[in-house]
């Protein structure tokens, strides 16, 4: 199998995210292609690895390329939140979990989903292929008002208006279908200078439309919770995040339980008193300048880790 996905961070993970014993158990929350577990089975030869998923596809390839590790490497296909949240009771708590959070460059290259704007391929953008909402309905069947939400709030883009605007326009005489019709609408809807930035215009757009059809955020704020109360004592959680959006929540989650988020509502003053986790990187980790040189998907990425030291209060 010719694997795709070129693994972000990987020595930083291996570093971090260390098994607290040698048949220790870690979850890969976004297994992908299977590069983060490779990695950990390799180097830790008698570690298991739980490998999450919620596409079928994806997952299958991560198997064939993961058949030397069969003994070790246990797939597991869902959300990773509803997966962290009801976990098979036959695993122990995990030493480590691990988030490398979004798609893989696979969903980019080679899975035909309108991910991204530079093909002909129909709007979908689904990491579930059996779930009814795709990026097709939202284009064509979202309120203008609706739809310049979507793209505000997940986008952060500041044309949203403007962009609604015109894919209402558009679809009022023929539907939105692919991925390239929908970044010429994007494109010719924004002002002119806003076209020659450091981002193709479409970009926020699409981010956007991928974050609305898979419920990121919310799966993101959900996982969490439940990687934090499933791990060991001591145990380990690395999440990379890609953009800001993903990386506030990080950051806001991970304060919060290590009892360092400013503020005076009850949640905080109970973590400043009994942190459920310590932090361990202060500021995130990002590639240096040979991984970004090497690969230019890793420009983004921003690893963050804590240590696990005390319990989630579910009574908040
Ligand atoms: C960036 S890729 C992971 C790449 C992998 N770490 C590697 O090195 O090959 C993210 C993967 O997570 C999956 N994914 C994203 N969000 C998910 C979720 N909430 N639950 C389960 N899988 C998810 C995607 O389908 C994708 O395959």
């Amino acid at each position: 199998m010719q694997v795709i996905h070129y693994s972000v961070l990987k020595h930083e993970i291996l570093t971090h995210l260390v098994p607290l014993s040698n048949e220790g158990l870690v979850v890969d929350c976004t297994l992908g292609e299977g590069g983060h577990t490779e990695a950990l089975l390799s180097l830790y030869p008698g570690i298991r690895v739980a490998g999450i998923d919620r596409d079928h596809e994806i997952l299958n390839r991560a198997e064939q390329r993961l058949e030397p590790f069969s003994d070790r490497f246990i797939p597991l296909h869902g959300w990773f939140d509803d997966i962290l949240s009801d976990f098979p009771p036959e695993l122990p708590r995990p030493d480590a979990v691990l988030m490398d959070l979004g798609i893989s460059m696979y969903h980019y290259g080679a899975s035909q989903r309108g991910f991204s704007f530079t093909t002909e391929e129909q709007l979908d953008m689904r990491l579930d292929t059996s779930q009814q909402l795709s990026a097709r309905d939202i284009v064509n069947t979202y309120s203008q008002q609706d739809l310049a939400d979507v793209i505000y709030q997940y986008g952060e883009e500041r044309y949203s208006r403007r962009i609604a605007s015109a894919i209402c326009r558009e679809r009022s005489s023929t539907p939105v279908e692919t991925a390239r019709t929908l970044r010429d609408i994007v494109y010719h809807a924004v002002p002119q200078g806003y076209r020659r930035g450091r981002i193709h215009p479409a970009t926020r757009t699409f981010q956007a439309l991928r974050i609305e059809v898979n419920s990121e955020l919310t799966r993101l704020r959900r996982g969490m919770a439940a990687a934090v109360d499933l791990l060991a004592q001591k145990g380990r959680i690395g999440i990379i995040s890609f953009h800001s959006l993903e990386d506030r929540v990080v950051k806001h989650h991970f304060r919060l339980l290590a009892g360092r988020a400013p503020g005076d509502d009850k949640d905080v003053e109970y973590y400043q008193d009994h942190p459920a986790l310590r932090l361990i990187t202060r500021k995130p980790i990002v590639p240096g300048a040979r991984e970004v040189e090497e690969n230019q998907a890793s420009r983004s990425a921003k690893l963050r880790v804590a240590e696990k030291v005390g319990e989630v209060n579910h009574e908040l």
